[in-house]
């Protein structure tokens, strides 16, 4: 990890790219865009890179990494695809889907990125900077979202920057990323469950699997100690300022993060930022962090939210919500 320094941020083209994986190769840690959400890259076979990583994110080594690959034979060689994986895979890859799956015998993935369970999270991200990267580097990398741990999750090269900066030692800039909220992870246990709401709706996944995705058990999620998807503690994706949901009104000092049409009176907040004024989700989706980061900005007493409908990626922007409006005496 550099400490004290500058961080280069390079646009990416074919020659950061190869840059990238050299760093990459020598144990660096790499921000890069995907189409979900900036990751931090690391070697997902070599431990003390790993080591760096979780320390660059100040992130709890309980929680494990997602290993990210180029191609369907580098994912069956790290994790045990069952039909129903490979069905998955198939339908849903390169996109913004993690599979998690029981790890190969010979799997290179360290055992310090898997939290030393025997399952491994395993995603094949569709951004061409990412491919590019993970083609050159020949090897799986773990990623996690790039933003220090807890924060919200970066979809700008500037927002990587401004959490990690002088942690971490290259930051590719590929512009702003598509899908705007991490990918959507499915255990492949006998039972097929969503382990985390994300940038595939859950009902694209139900369809081709033909049947509904269980659901991990709420008292799995809250308890910090081991949690079904480590990952999905109470309170992350939390700006500093507090957060209230389901806002029909505004207060005095507040901001507001609208969706759709504004109520009566939303013209008083000190600040008003919509995430899609036609109520289009997906691009609601896009903007979320981006527009929590803004207003935190703004040291609002509060960032009142309005209500966000529950199917296709208001799932994923409603999970994302909750976890932002626990409060901050609640957190690590
Ligand atoms: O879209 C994404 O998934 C982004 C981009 C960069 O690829 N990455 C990302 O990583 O969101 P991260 O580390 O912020 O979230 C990974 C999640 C955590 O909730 C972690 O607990 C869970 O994946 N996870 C990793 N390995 C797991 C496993 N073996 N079993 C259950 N959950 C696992
Ligand atoms: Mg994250």
């Amino acid at each position: 990890m550099k400490t004290g320094l500058t961080t280069d941020i390079s646009f990416a083209g074919e020659a950061e790219v190869a840059q990238a994986a050299r760093m990459l190769g020598s144990g660096g840690l790499v921000a890069f865009p995907t189409e979900t959400v900036y990751g931090l890259g690391a070697d997902a076979t070599n431990a003390d890179a790993i080591a760096r990583l979780y320390q660059a994110k100040g992130r709890p080594v309980f929680n494990p990494l997602i290993s990210h690959v180029a191609d369907l034979a580098a994912a069956e060689s790290i994790g045990r695809f069952d039909a129903r994986a490979r069905s998955l895979a198939g339908a849903f890859w390169p996109g913004p889907l993690t599979l998690v799956l029981p790890r190969t015998e010979n799997c290179a993935v360290a055992a310090l990125a898997t939290a030393g369970l025997d399952t491994i999270a395993i995603r094949m991200p569709s951004h061409p900077v990412a491919r590019a990267i993970l083609t050159r580097f020949d090897k799986p990398v773990v990623a996690p979202s790039a933003n220090i741990s807890g924060h919200v999750s970066p979809t700008t090269a500037a927002h990587v920057q401004s959490d990690l900066e002088g942690r971490i030692d290259m930051i590719i800039d590929g512009g702003a990323v598509d899908v705007g909220i991490e990918s959507t992870i499915v255990g492949c246990f006998e039972e097929p469950i969503l382990l985390r709401p994300g940038g595939l709706p859950r009902e694209a996944i139900e369809r081709v699997l033909g049947r509904a995705l269980a659901q991990p058990q709420a008292d799995a999620e809250s308890d910090g100690a081991r949690p079904l998807a480590p990952g999905m503690l109470a309170s992350h994706y939390a700006p500093r300022t507090r957060v209230r949901l389901e806002a029909a009104d505004i207060a005095r000092g507040e901001a507001l993060l609208a969706f759709g049409q504004p109520f009566r009176g939303a013209e008083q907040a000190m600040a008003i930022m919509n995430l899609s004024e036609r109520g289009d989700l997906n691009e609601a989706a896009a903007n979320l962090f981006g527009y929590l980061r803004a207003l935190d900005a703004r040291m609002a007493k509060t960032i009142a939210v309005m209500p966000i409908p529950n199917h296709g990626l208001g799932e994923a922007i409603n999970d994302r919500l909750r976890r932002a409006a626990v409060g901050r005496s609640d957190r690590e």
